[in-house]
């Protein structure tokens, strides 16, 4: 982040939304888990209808960095991701101030539908924006990626890829986007299996998925997918589409299944969902992915839309339903005084 500038803004306060993400070619594994810099690229698409507001404002008066979440105050000893992003903004700027951030979702918290994604991404986008910090977009990728790995994936729009990068410091860690939402306008379905808390956290996970013996299997595999995924988005192939999200997320379900201890994020009703939607994909253009977490995420084409909706309205749990979304908007920058 060498280039950025800084302006000293009178109010320093500022909103950010950002929109959840899926990944077709999933983020799985750390050679840093400090910075979150992945071993492999990984390639998404936001979803337009999970979002996270969030508005963050630096104040003179407050000792210490506070986070809610839909009114609920996020335990101080527990923000420690959230405050590698904050340090590197202060860094940045010299602002010697706290920060407070409100945060709105419109879905659950850690049920695999990536709230992190969002939540580090818009609080990222806000603090910057009310600390009067210019970043360029992968700057400010590099930047919610401090909080969660795939949030560097919710700052641009439409479909992005997360480029792995080779620095140590990770500053070439960060995403792009590859083609914006309207290029291939599929229906997305995000259902969901689980209320509850995930049993266990992405990193954890990700970490333990190294004892399985076919660790370096996958390692080879997944490093592939990204730009197999990529040539299926960009040709809007949907056979291609379908075989890069099943087989990557049947690779990792799988690798998880065959770690020590062993970690099952299934539920029985995401096994009768999969089964379904793998059946159905051989006669309609169908897909479906589940990231670390019972919740399984449809996509289809427009052609396969009525029978795709009829069938999960059948499945008989709640879900959203959805388009590619777009990247984060900063929705009240503050007026800035003149720049130093
Ligand atoms: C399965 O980004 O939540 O959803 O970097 O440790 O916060 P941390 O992990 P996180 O992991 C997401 C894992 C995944 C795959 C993906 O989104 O690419």
């Amino acid at each position: 982040m060498s280039d950025t500038q800084h302006n000293i803004p009178n109010e320093l306060k500022a909103t950010a939304k950002a929109h959840a993400n899926i990944a077709v070619a999933k983020y799985w594994g750390k050679r840093n888990s400090d910075l979150n810099l992945p071993f492999f690229d990984s390639v998404s698409f936001n979803v337009e209808d999970l979002t996270t507001e969030t508005t963050a404002v630096w104040n003179e008066d407050d000792f210490r960095d506070a986070l809610s979440i839909n009114g609920w105050q996020v335990p101080e000893h527990t923000l420690g991701r959230l405050t590698r992003i904050l340090n590197t903004i202060r860094s940045l700027t010299g602002i010697t101030k706290r920060c407070i951030l409100s945060s709105k979702n419109n879905f659950p918290l850690s049920t695999g539908l990536a709230s992190s994604a969002s939540g580090y991404a818009a609080a990222a986008a806000a603090a910057a924006a009310a600390a009067g910090l210019e970043l360029s977009e992968s700057e400010l990728s590099s930047l919610a990626r401090l909080g969660s790995g795939s949030a560097a994936r919710s700052i641009p729009a439409g479909w992005t890829r997360w480029h792995a990068g080779n620095l140590e410091d990770g500053s070439d860690s960060h995403a792009v986007s590859i083609a914006p939402p309207d290029h291939w306008p599929l229906h997305v379905f995000v259902i969901q299996v689980s209320e509850g808390p995930k049993s266990i956290s992405s990193s954890e996970a990700m970490q333990q998925c190294q004892s399985s013996p076919y660790w370096p299997t996958y390692l080879q595999q997944a490093s592939q997918a990204a730009d197999f995924a990529q040539n299926a988005i960009l040709q809007r192939d949907f056979a291609a589409l379908t075989e890069a999200m099943h087989t990557n997320a049947l690779q990792l379900h799988a690798l998880a299944m065959t770690c020590n201890p062993p970690i099952c994020f299934f539920a029985p009703k995401s096994i009768e969902i999969l089964q379904h939607i793998l059946r159905a994909s051989r006669g309609i253009q169908v897909c479906c992915t589940l990231d670390a977490g019972a919740n399984v995420v449809v996509l289809c084409e427009e052609t396969a839309y009525p029978f795709v909706k009829n069938d999960i309205i059948a499945f008989g749990l709640p879900f959203v339903q959805s388009r590619i979304g777009g990247g984060v908007t900063v929705q009240a920058k503050p007026p800035h005084l003149s720049s130093e």
